[in-house]
Formats: structure tokens, sequence, C-alpha cells
């Protein structure tokens, strides 16, 4: 078990990768804060072991609200040494049917300063530890591709891939890594979106295996990423994408 004695705090704890990494670093030997937006949803977790699990309904649009998960999932366990930055939210839209007053704002008040909240309030109370720590944030690969209708989801992300670089810089010292993972397309509530609008099948063809990466298939990678034998990767995002962004559609097949 590579995370034995480590804790970790998990943000969209609840959602389809939140869940997976919540289970593959408790099956790890992690002890884990579970946060989400919504106390119920967080209700998966009401059979776990509390002193293996906490559950924490926060905010990540809310500093104070991510900085006292943080204190409390310390509190609980006596020491956070891991976050994951995992919550995010994506709407497909055209970009020219966009409400200018909602459609932008939103999405990078969670996927932006959700991430850099949580960069913020686990680098402090790393600090303020003095025991070094690893920071995990969710990008994607639309980070760094252009795509239809996802306009300020690709911006955003594209500043989580910044953000994870230029506090990898400046938190190394404090003996802190700061590493992000790029998902490309996982089964997830998120992604099902496309279902409904009838892009399902599409979508699932342009995959290189012909079907979407499973939820528990990223949760490997970061339960990989925040040990110590990922200690000589830093400030990097990690694609667990199935090679996505590196191909075409393929003509043939
Ligand atoms: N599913 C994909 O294909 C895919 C691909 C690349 C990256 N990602 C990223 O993976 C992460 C997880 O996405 P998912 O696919 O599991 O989606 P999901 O919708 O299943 O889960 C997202 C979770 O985040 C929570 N959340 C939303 N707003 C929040 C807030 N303000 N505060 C706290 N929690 C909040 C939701 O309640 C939900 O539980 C996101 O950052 C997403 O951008 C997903």
């Amino acid at each position: 078990m590579r995370l034995q004695g480590k804790t970790a705090l998990v943000t969209g704890a609840a959602g389809g990768i939140g869940q997976a990494i919540v289970n593959t670093l408790l099956a790890e030997g992690a002890q884990v804060a579970a946060v989400d937006v919504s106390a119920d949803a967080l209700a998966v977790y009401s059979q776990q072991d509390p002193e293996q699990l906490l559950r924490i309904a926060a905010d990540v649009t809310q500093y104070q609200q991510v900085e006292e998960a943080v204190r409390s999932a310390a509190r609980y366990f006596g020491r956070l040494d891991i976050m994951i930055n995992n919550a995010g939210i994506g709407v497909a839209k055209p970009l020219l049917e966009h409400d200018p007053a909602t459609d932008f704002d939103r999405i990078t008040q969670v996927n932006q300063h959700g991430v850099y909240f949580g960069i913020l309030a686990a680098g402090r109370q790393f600090s303020a530890q003095a025991s070094g720590g690893v920071i995990l944030n969710t990008s994607s690969v639309y980070a760094q591709m252009a795509a239809e209708m996802t306009f300020s989801y690709n911006v955003s992300k594209a500043a989580v891939d910044m953000m994870t670089k230029c506090a990898a810089l400046e938190l190394a010292p404090l003996g802190i890594r700061v590493c992000a993972i790029a998902p490309g397309r996982v089964d997830t509530p998120m992604l099902r979106q496309y279902e409904a609008l009838g892009l399902w099948d599409h979508i699932r063809k342009e995959q290189m295996r012909q079907t979407f990466t499973q939820p528990d298939e990223i949760a490997r990678v970061v339960a990989f990423l925040v040990s110590d034998d990922a200690n000589c990767i830093n400030g990097v995002t990690v694609s667990a994408s199935d090679g996505f962004e590196n191909f075409k559609y393929p003509l043939l097949g």
C-alpha cells in the first residue's frame, strides 16, 4: 500500500472521478477527507469507517470554506499530506450563445479559483506543518487543445496547468510538489451531457480504444502521482487521456 500513513483531501469527492480517487487512496492506505459542495452527495460515503474517511461539505469557490476544510482535515487526522483539487464543472455551449454575465464566470470560479484556493490553503497548511506535501490538480487535455462548445472550460484548464507550474516553482523550497493530471474523456456524469446532445457514439469513436477512460484508471495514476514513487515528477501536467491529444480521428476502422 503506497499511501499508508498519509492523509489526503479530495475536492469534487462525490463525482465520478472524485469517488474513484477517494476509494483508490483508501485502498492504498491513506486517510481521506472527502469534500464536495453537496453534503447530501457525500452520503455515498456513509458506510465508510470514520477513522479512515471524513466528510466535509464545502464550496471550492469560497476561499474561507476551502481553508476551513483543509484545517478540519488536518485537525481530524493530525496532519495533511496530500491535497487533490479535483472539483470542476463543464457546460457544452457554443461560444456565440454565451450569456456573458454567467457562462464564463461560473466555470472560472469553480475550475480556476477553486484550484487556486486549494493550492493556497494547502500550501499554507503544509508550510505551517513544515512537513512538505503534495498538491495534485485535475486539469484536462482541453487545457492545451481547442474544442468547440467548451470555450470557458478550456481557458480555465489552461490556467490550471500554469498554476501548477508556478506553484511548483514557488513551493519547491518548502518540500511541496505540485502536479496535475490531464484526463481525456472519462465516463462520468460530466461527460454524459454529450449523450443528451446525441453525440455519445460520435465521441466514443474518436477514442483510441473506441471506449471512454474509466474513473478508476484515472484514480490509479493519481495515486501514483501523489505517492513517494513520483518524487521526481514536479510542475507538470501528466496526460492520462488514452493519447487523445496526439492523434486525429482515424480514417480507417
Ligand atoms: N469526465 C471527463 O471526461 C473529464 C475529462 C477531463 C477532466 N475532467 C475533470 O475531472 C474533474 C472531475 O470531473 P468528473 O468527470 O468526475 O465530474 P462530475 O460532474 O462527476 O464530478 C464533479 C464533482 O465536483 C463537485 N463540485 C462542483 N462544483 C463544486 C464546488 N463549487 N465546490 C465543491 N465541489 C464542487 C460536484 O458536486 C461533483 O461531485 C473535473 O475537474 C473535470 O473538469 C473530467
